[in-house]
């Protein structure tokens, strides 16, 4: 079995506070963009006196963010925004000052602005004199953080940059990333990469029209949240919908049925789950026009058509097959039927079949399916999508132990 970092395609501050331990942050900032992670560097004033924004900008390609107050980086991601936008905020290294800040909900600057304003995961690594350490206020502040459910990782004892042998070492780099890994990465999930494609096709007739069809993509979305909370590394591969990508989800937007393919088969690499919950055009124009066609010259009426190929059966017969590959069966009639069919022509682990005789389905928030794997149907009790996404992965998940302990 393959091994996915929690750390892929998370939305990581790094929040820099100033100590001599700062020059160990710029490893550390490397080691989260090796394990896939987009970093957003965010250094207090006292930090700058240690290492320039500058080295942190060309290790992360993004603008360092300092100030509540910048005008121009507000304009661009405001800090509630930034705020909403993190997984996790990491501090580190994190000062005697900014632990205290950060266990009294301060919010003076834009770091422990940032930290009082977002729900995500948090996370400090300490670093400080041993004096420091020890000192009763330090180790209360600590331990109320530890009660809010933060992650505290080190430090470590030693001979210290002051001369003073004792605890209060910033941990070296890698070990914080693994630290961050193991207590971060829980659920059933976790270190499992899933697959997921949402939303219709587009199939270009000429430069303004297009043959598509009515999925709305809530159902994938929700499957890919639904499989981001449960700890899942996420890529979803999406047909043109206006929603809004799940947190610490990986989401690849494609316009077609051939781009569609072409995105899945490169994001298949150490796959354990992939699941086909796109609408995929069957059909596609076979020449789509330079020009846009018009209907006096019976051009419209003459539109040649081909066959698009079948994503989820190209990931079937894939020799990177993943452990799991589930497929949807939107049905007008003999719902159960036609999607035990398709279970066994596209060789798949399961199927979800659900009703959609109704067209006022599509976009709906609600729905109801059934799983089914080879002559097992299990209804699904009817719910929002998010709710039945939960509980469709928790299927899958339960699904995937029994297979990787065969
Ligand atoms: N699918 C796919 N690529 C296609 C067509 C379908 O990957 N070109 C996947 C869908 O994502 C879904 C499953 O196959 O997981 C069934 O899709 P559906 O549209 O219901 O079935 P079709 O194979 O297109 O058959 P039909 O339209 O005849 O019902």
């Amino acid at each position: 079995m393959t091994r996915t970092s929690w750390l892929q395609n998370k939305h990581i501050i790094l929040g820099v506070t100033g100590g001599i331990a700062c020059y160990k942050a710029c490893e550390l900032t490397r080691e989260l963009g090796r394990r896939g992670a987009l970093v957003q560097i965010v250094m207090t004033e006292a930090a700058t006196a240690f290492v320039s924004p500058l080295t942190f900008q060309a290790l992360t390609n993004r603008d360092i963010r300092i100030s509540v107050l910048d005008s121009n980086a507000e304009a661009g991601m405001g800090h509630i925004e930034l705020a909403r936008w993190a997984d996790l905020i990491l501090v580190a290294p994190c000062t005697t000052n900014t632990l205290a800040q950060l266990a009294s909900g301060q919010a003076s600057d834009l770091l422990t602005t940032l930290w009082t304003a977002s729900e995500c995961e948090k996370a400090i690594a300490p670093a400080m004199n041993q004096l420091m350490w020890e000192y009763v206020q330090t180790q209360e502040n600590l331990a109320h953080l530890i009660d809010l459910g933060v992650a505290v990782i080190g430090p470590e004892s030693g001979i210290q940059a002051c001369g003073d042998i004792g605890s209060g070492r910033m941990t070296e780099p890698i070990e914080i990333v693994n630290n961050l890994e193991s207590q971060l990465a829980r659920g059933p999930l976790a270190h499992k990469k899933v697959v997921i494609t949402a939303g219709p096709t587009h199939e270009p007739i000429d430069p303004v029209r297009y043959l598509a069809n009515r999925s709305s993509g809530k159902m994938g979305f929700a499957l890919a949240n639904a499989a981001s909370r449960l700890g899942g590394s996420v890529t979803l591969i999406s047909g043109p919908v206006h929603l809004e990508t799940p947190a610490g989800v990986a989401r690849i937007g494609v316009e077609t049925a051939q781009e569609m393919l072409t995105a899945v088969e490169k994001s298949l690499d150490d796959t354990d789950i992939f699941i086909g919950a796109a609408a995929v055009c069957d059909i596609r124009p076979a020449k789509p026009s330079m020009n846009k066609l018009k209907k006096s010259k019976n051009s419209l009426s003459a539109i040649e058509l081909t066959e698009n190929a079948d994503v989820i059966k190209a990931v079937s017969n894939n020799r990177q097959r993943p452990t799991l590959v589930i497929g949807f069966a939107a049905e007008t009639d003999s719902v159960l039927e036609n999607a035990k069919e398709k279970l066994f022509s596209k060789s798949l682990d399961a199927v979800i079949a659900n009703c959609v005789a109704d067209g006022d389905i599509f976009g709906q928030d609600n729905t109801q399916v059934t799983f089914i794997q080879n002559d097992m149907e299990n209804p699904l009790p009817p719910g929002t999508k998010a709710e039945v996404a939960m509980e469709i992965m928790a299927l899958i998940s339960e699904l995937l132990s029994k297979r990787v302990l065969m």
